[in-house]
């Protein structure tokens, strides 16, 4: 039977006071990525989307955050760089497509299905299930597999908040994410470079794990439609594409669920896909990293095991071949 919070919040009325910006101001021209040849096949195509059709509105709100121990203190991007350079296929293929292309996103109201072996399956608003919850700021960094990096501070709180919120089954071992697939509002959709809806997964214990975070929010303000609102993945070891954005359904199961980037290119993305500079792209190193920011001819940085964070996170990999795409 389907459960749900007594309290009828809106996502709205958890923020407070907005004030609203032409997101056409925030906007910077980012360079597209030049990929290896084909970098996967989708990763290589390019999606032609419509421009938008009127300046859309953003609401940017104040979060109140705490600090966490688990921050870097490596210095941020600037909310100018973590909102201008990304990926989000859904509003299209280049890294500038998003910023321009993600302003019509209706973010609220917002609800999250939470299904499969937990105890109180149902329809979540999404203000109802993050009642309560502090938000912490995390600034972790962002490594993706196509080989730059980004540090960002998130504006979030752990995923085991929720799935203990829920109820997690004995039976359960693997927590399955997907994404909004809303083609009117997300124009990348209405090509097939992905088999849409955009899937993620994480095997329990990472799901668990503190340093893995839902994240509402940067620099102490809601999280830009670009990056992943209203609410996206963080998982700071792993690359990238494993951090899916603007979720709408989170299922327990005792299956390794089906992953986007896997299903598209096994032999390149694999499942667990944690960062390994010993592990090379099939087309390309993996042992460096471009920070974003650093300018054209500032040094490639080396790339860390499990991007930095394999003390807090190498025991879950114990006895597993870390050189082998799962
Ligand atoms: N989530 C969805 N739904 N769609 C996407 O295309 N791209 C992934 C990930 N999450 C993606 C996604 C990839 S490849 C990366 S590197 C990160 O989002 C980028 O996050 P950012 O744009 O906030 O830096």
């Amino acid at each position: 039977m389907a459960y749900r919070f007594k309290t009828k919040l809106k996502w709205s009325d958890v923020t407070p006071k907005a004030d609203y910006l032409n997101r056409r101001k925030l906007m910077a021209g980012a360079g597209a990525m030049v990929l290896g040849a084909g970098a996967a096949r989708a990763f290589s195509s390019r999606v032609e989307v419509e421009p938008e059709q009127e300046p859309a509105k953003i609401v940017r709100a104040k979060l109140k955050t705490v600090p966490s121990a688990f921050s870097t203190d490596e210095k941020p991007n600037s909310r100018e760089e973590i909102s201008s350079y990304n990926n989000f296929y859904e509003f299209g293929t280049s890294k500038s497509d998003p910023s321009r292309n993600a302003g019509g996103l209706m973010t609220d109201p917002w609800s999250i299905t939470i299904d499969g072996l937990v105890d109180k399956p149902g329809s979540y608003d999404l203000a109802e299930l993050v009642q309560g919850i502090e938000l912490e700021e995390r600034i972790y960094r962002l490594r993706c597999v196509e080989a730059w990096s980004m540090v960002v501070p998130w504006a979030g709180f752990e995923l085991g908040r929720i799935l203990e919120r829920v109820g997690v089954q004995s039976g359960a071992k693997y927590v399955a994410f997907e994404t909004l697939v809303r083609p009117s509002e997300m124009p990348g959709q209405r090509s097939r470079v992905i088999d849409w809806p955009y899937r993620e997964g994480l095997r329990l214990d990472e799901a668990m794990h503190p340093l893995t975070i839902l994240a509402t929010g940067i620099y102490g303000e809601t999280i830009p439609n670009q990056c992943g609102a209203p609410i996206r993945l963080v998982v700071p070891w792993k690359y990238g594409f494993k951090s899916i954005k603007s979720i709408v359904r989170i299922s327990l199961t005792d299956k390794q669920p089906k992953t986007t980037w896997n299903e598209i290119g096994p032999n390149e993305y694999g499942f667990y896909a944690n960062v390994n500079p010993e592990v090379d792209h099939p087309r390309w190193s993996q042992a460096s990293e471009r920070r974003i920011g650093d300018g054209v001819f500032a040094k490639r940085r080396d790339t860390l095991p499990f991007n930095g964070y394999g003390e807090e996170v190498a025991s879950l990999y114990k006895g597993m071949d870390l050189r082998k795409f799962y």
